[in-house]
């Protein structure tokens, strides 16, 4: 469903303290929207609402662990006393972890999944009411490339990016009667804190052979396929290229992707 004017429409942003969460935060809010943004950080959440505030946004927001139960609950009582409706979700909260599978934890696991993936479908669950209130409503799943094909060394990130992205397939044939959108947005290397918040480092920060795209970047393609009613995106040239040999030449793909693991 196209969506070319996106003035007063009401969003809940997760993740909105850095990167990609903030940079979509403030193109919605150059766009006039309405925004309730959440993330752990007060002092970020603080500095955006103002910066967004100074440009005319009305904006608000309410700190809390998004893998939290409790806390997205208060978080959706705030929606609803604040906004009333929602006309967008965008869950852009996410964590990495990088290193062999079979060392870590199950610790580490758990924690990937609750962010990545349960934390963004419950508060989708939370969020239907609100939504099918909504004007044009659309859910926005930040994926990655890596919830399309797989790399080496970051298997539970791989996992629940390819969970969120089967999730998102399914959810958005069994709403659409009911005119929810979901859109999965799928970027590739991002230049964010992405890198330095990883539960787990143990494999050096490798950008050799691929640029970063910017927050801004992705924030811009997100709101360009808002508006023009895409369902999934893929951002980059190289990322397209990936997902297309994995599809069509899965071989030949996986020995280039694990040359990733050396
Ligand atoms: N950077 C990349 O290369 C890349 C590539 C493809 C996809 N992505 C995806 O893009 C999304 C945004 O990542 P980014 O690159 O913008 O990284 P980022 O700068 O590290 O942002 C991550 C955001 O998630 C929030 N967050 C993490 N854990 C949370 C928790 N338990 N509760 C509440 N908020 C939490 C962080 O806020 P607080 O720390 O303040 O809580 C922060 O706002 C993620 O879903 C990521 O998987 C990133």
């Amino acid at each position: 469903m196209k969506r070319p004017n996106l003035a007063q429409s009401r969003w809940l942003i997760t993740g909105a303290t850095s990167g990609i969460g903030r940079a979509v935060a403030l193109e919605l809010g150059k766009a006039g929207a309405k925004l309730l943004l959440t993330g752990r950080r007060q002092d970020r959440l603080e500095q955006l609402c103002e910066e967004l505030s100074l440009a005319g946004c009305e904006c608000s927001y309410m700190v809390g662990d998004i893998a939290d139960a409790a806390a997205r609950k208060g978080l959706m009582a705030a929606v609803s006393e604040r906004l009333q409706a929602l006309d967008g979700l965008v869950n852009c909260a996410g964590v990495g972890a990088m290193g062999p599978f079979e060392t870590a934890d199950e610790e580490r696991l758990r924690k990937i999944f609750e962010v990545n993936f349960f934390a963004a479908v419950e508060l989708i669950r939370a969020s239907l009411p609100l939504l099918r209130n909504g004007q044009r409503p659309i859910i926005v799943n930040i994926g990655s490339v890596l919830g399309h094909c797989a790399v080496p060394l970051k298997s539970e990130y791989c996992a629940s990016k390819f969970a969120l992205h089967g999730f998102s397939d399914a959810l958005r044939m069994e709403l659409r009667p009911q005119g929810i959108d979901v859109l999965l947005v799928s970027p590739s290397t991002t230049d964010s804190e992405f890198f330095d918040a990883a539960i787990e480092d143990r494999v050096q920060k490798n950008w050799k052979g691929h640029r970063p795209m910017s927050p801004q970047t992705v924030a811009r393609h997100t709101l360009r396929a808002i508006r023009t009613g895409r369902r999934e995106i893929i951002l980059s040239v190289g990322g397209k290229a990936l997902v297309w040999l994995d599809r069509l030449l899965p071989s030949l793909a996986s020995r280039i992707l694990s040359r990733l693991g050396r």
